[in-house]
Formats: C-alpha cells, sequence, structure tokens
C-alpha cells in the first residue's frame, strides 16, 4: 500500500508490524543508531486546520531521516480553489516524495493520494485520525509491556475522527473499544458495522453511561468537545457534553491501574479536569511524543522501503 489513509485499509498482522517497528525504532533514534534512510527526499506539509503535534512531529521525523519538509498552508496553495486538488497531488508528485495532508474533507486527502503517485499520509480528517491512533496504540504497547488484545479502550466524548480511528485500530488488534458520549453524538451505524465486521474478536460497545465505558479499562480516553471546524456548535456542545469529562469522580470506577489518554490539545475545566491532567501528564505527553516516533517509521516505511507490505 503507497498510502497511509485509514486504519481500515490494513490488517492486522501491517498495524501490529508497524507498531512493533515503531517501538523498536524509537529505542535506535534514541541510542542515536537509527539509519538516515531518506537523505534528500521531501515531505509536503499540507494544512488547512491548525496544528502543532502533528506538523512538529512531521518536520522533525523527516529531519531525522535526512529529508526535509516543505509546509504548505492554505494561504501559500489555495488546494481546490487556487488549483483542483488532482492538479497539486500531480506537482507535488513530481517533486517530493511524500504528502502529508491535514483537511476538512476526507475526500480531499483520498483525491491527493489517487492522484498523487508519491505516499500519501492522512495528518488527519473531518473523518479520521490515523497518525494519532497508532501514536496511542505505541503508547499503551509502552506502559502495558507489548501485546494489547484482550485490553479495554474507554472513549469518553464526541465520537469524533479520534475516536472513529481507535475504534478501528482497537479491532483490528484485538481490544475492546467503548464509546461513552451523548444521544446524537454517536458513530454512525454504516461504520459500526464495518468495525464489528473486522472478525469475532472485535468487541465494540456505545453508551450513555461513562462509569459503564471506563469499568475494566486499560485507557480511558478523551478528546475536545469541539473539533475544530465546529466552533459554530461550541455553546451546545459544552451544554450537552458536561457529564461526559474525565474527572477523578469517574476514575474511581475505572481500573486503578488504567491510564488517561489525550490526544490533545486538552481543554481542561471541559473534557479533562486540571488534576486528571496532571496525574496522567507521564502518559499523555508520552503519547504527544510518539507521534514523532510512529511517523518517522511510516516516513521510512512509505518512502524508502516503498509502501506498506
Ligand atoms: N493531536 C494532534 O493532532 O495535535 P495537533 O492538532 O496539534 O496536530
Ligand atoms: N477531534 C479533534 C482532534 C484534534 C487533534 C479535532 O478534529 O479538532
Amino acid at each position: 500500500m503507497k498510502d497511509f489513509i485509514n486504519i481500515a485499509d490494513f490488517s492486522a498482522e501491517q498495524l501490529k508490524g508497524l507498531l512493533a517497528q515503531a517501538v523498536a525504532d524509537k529505542k535506535l533514534f534514541r541510542a542515536g543508531k537509527l539509519p538516515a534512510t531518506c537523505r534528500g527526499k521531501t515531505l509536503a506539509l499540507i494544512f488547512e486546520k491548525p496544528s502543532l503535534r502533528t506538523r512538529v512531529s512531521f518536520e522533525s521525523a523527516i529531519v531525522h531521516l535526512g529529508g526535509a519538509a516543505i509546509n504548505l498552508t492554505q494561504a501559500d496553495i489555495g488546494l481546490g480553489k487556487r488549483e483542483p486538488v488532482a492538479d497539486v497531488a500531480a506537482v507535488l508528485g513530481g517533486m517530493c516524495d511524500a504528502i502529508a495532508a491535514r483537511t476538512f474533507s476526507h475526500e480531499t486527502v483520498c483525491e491527493l493520494a489517487e492522484k498523487c503517485p508519491a505516499p500519501v499520509i492522512n495528518a488527519l480528517t473531518d473523518y479520521s485520525h490515523p497518525c494519532q491512533a497508532m501514536a496511542d496504540a505505541m503508547t499503551a504497547m509502552e506502559v502495558f509491556g507489548g501485546d494489547l488484545a484482550g485490553r479495554k479502550l474507554a472513549f469518553i466524548g464526541d465520537g469524533n475522527n479520534v475516536a472513529r480511528s481507535l475504534a478501528m485500530l482497537c479491532a483490528k488488534i484485538g481490544m475492546e473499544f467503548a464509546l461513552a458520549c451523548p444521544e446524537g453524538y454517536e458513530l454512525e451505524s454504516e461504520f459500526v458495522a464495518a468495525v464489528q465486521a473486522v472478525g469475532p474478536g472485535a468487541s465494540f460497545t456505545q453508551t450513555r453511561d461513562p462509569r459503564a465505558a471506563v469499568a475494566g479499562a486499560s485507557v480511558v480516553y478523551t478528546d475536545t468537545w469541539v473539533s475544530m471546524g465546529q466552533e459554530d456548535e461550541k455553546a451546545e456542545r459544552i451544554a450537552t457534553f458536561k457529564t461526559y469529562q474525565i474527572n477523578r469522580d469517574l476514575l474511581a470506577a475505572a481500573p486503578k491501574d488504567a491510564v488517561v489518554m489525550h490526544c490533545l490539545p486538552a481543554y481542561r475545566g471541559y473534557e479533562i479536569t486540571d488534576e486528571v491532567m496532571a496525574d496522567h501528564a507521564g502518559t499523555i505527553f508520552a503519547e504527544a511524543e510518539n507521534r514523532l516516533h510512529f511517523q518517522r517509521t511510516l516516513l521510512h516505511v512509505l518512502i524508502a522501503e516503498g509502501g506498506i507490505g
């Protein structure tokens, strides 16, 4: 596979292989022994939305591999406005060795991948955030020691892009996934059917009850109640989600060794309390750093090895 667009595009073996390689490469990198396999290669970065982690992790990762990043904002290139998406894809495919794109519409990233001869990576769309889910799984592997099969991830909050990628990844690697969300913010039935079709081991539940979701969970996860592009719904969402906060009271219903994860940016006092952020800062910031380590391995595999086989 040339591109990295959706978790669903890959087999359990491919995903587990990438995760194991990322954990191993991280150790090599820290020992100063990771080979620079992308010397002279360029990575084009397209961002229609703001970013800290994704942009810095991709820029750093390609530099660590001996290459360089070219950051293209919407003001620079006017993707789909100044120029059709297909033309941007063809031009960048002729000049660069990979594209990482963060777009509103998922179809835009899919079209880039279809029309670009070089690898295209989904750096978040309204639909999914696969690099985030992989870095999260890598973090959980480091915390719990390797195989995550049979463990449970509870996602408290919106059935959004991050929840979607985590749900699919959990199904693929044999983790139980439970989403606790208000009515109307569930993951859509078509997607749920796709998750359940992954295999008999795919355990997926949606509930209104955060305490039921966190019972037995190794990972308690949350994300903002108001994703980028939903700013107009902010007041309504804050009112709707107010009982879906990760706080110490909710964590009392989770196992003692459960870790809290957040993809960041975090809005303290809303989806997570200041106290819980402080209690679990070690895991949450390790998770952020793992964006770098996972994506460096991903760039190596897509650019230097020619794709995910
Ligand atoms: N988690 C994440 O993708 O962060 P950024 O939006 O800062 O890239
Ligand atoms: N769901 C959030 C994730 C931010 C990394 C958003 O799309 O804004």
